[in-house]
């Protein structure tokens, strides 16, 4: 048995998961792979292309035809869009207000999920997004649906588009993350759903430290559990 596991760390949005997800894969040296940010930079490829949203064929063959990566440089993981260095220009509302819609086709996830479980076959991965523990890594050994209250969440989120000189107010952060569980929730291909034996984590009245350290703890575990199973050659 391999020594690294997949962890798959889904979640409704601003539930703190990006944060989460790259500081325990740090701690892990494992690879974090943040789903979202290749939804966002798809997203980002479509209105670049002047692309109307509501043109299914038309979004899902302009994210087949362009390049998503993602790469850790200096322990900030970047997003690159054919190569340029996209990871600011997706993180803006423009992006927010119309992604919900091009994550629902079923084409644009087909190409993304494909890429997700290519990176992660080596296992020794953090994954955050969605459907991971769903759809994308079913098998993962570890699942955490991580959850926080509205107000915390908007709160974490206002203060993420500050530092980025982006002002909005506390209702409007609101509205836009309410809104978008919704369509994540509810669309049909691959909802925000959590997985059946996932573990919950609240993070309303944690630090991301804590929350880091309880799915480190969860982590150890696991490895231990099967650093102790015998191999099934052995049995
Ligand atoms: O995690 P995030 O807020 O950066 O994600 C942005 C959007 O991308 C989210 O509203 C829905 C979509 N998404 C998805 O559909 N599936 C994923 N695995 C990750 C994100």
């Amino acid at each position: 048995m391999s020594e690294k596991i997949r962890i798959a760390i889904d979640g409704p949005a601003a539930s703190g998961k990006s944060t989460t997800a790259r500081l325990l894969a740090q701690k892990l040296g494992y690879l974090y792979i943040d789903t979202g940010a290749m939804y966002r930079a798809a997203t980002l490829a479509v209105l670049k292309a002047g692309i109307n949203v509501d043109d299914e064929a038309a979004v899902v063959r302009c994210v087949r035809e362009n390049k998503i990566s993602l790469k850790i440089s200096d322990g900030i993981l970047k997003t690159f869009l054919n190569g340029e260095d996209v990871s600011h220009l997706i993180r803006t509302p423009q992006i927010n207000k119309v992604i919900s819609k091009i994550s629902s086709y079923k084409g644009v996830r087909k190409v993304l999920i494909e890429q997700q479980r290519e990176m992660a076959k080596q296992g020794g991965v953090v994954m955050d997004g969605r459907d991971i523990g769903t759809v994308v890594l079913p098998d993962a050994e570890l699942k955490v649906f991580l959850v926080a209250g509205l107000k915390e969440r908007a709160r974490r989120r206002k203060l993420e588009l500050e530092l980025q000189g982006i002002e909005l107010s506390i209702e409007e952060i609101e509205k836009e993350i309410a809104n978008r569980d919704r369509l994540d929730s509810e669309r049909d291909e691959s909802p925000l759903q959590k997985a059946e034996d996932a573990r919950v984590l609240d993070t309303t009245n944690l630090t991301v430290d804590e929350q880091v350290d309880i799915i480190y703890g969860w982590t150890q575990e696991i490895l231990k559990t099967l650093r102790e199973k015998p191999a099934a050659g052995d049995r």
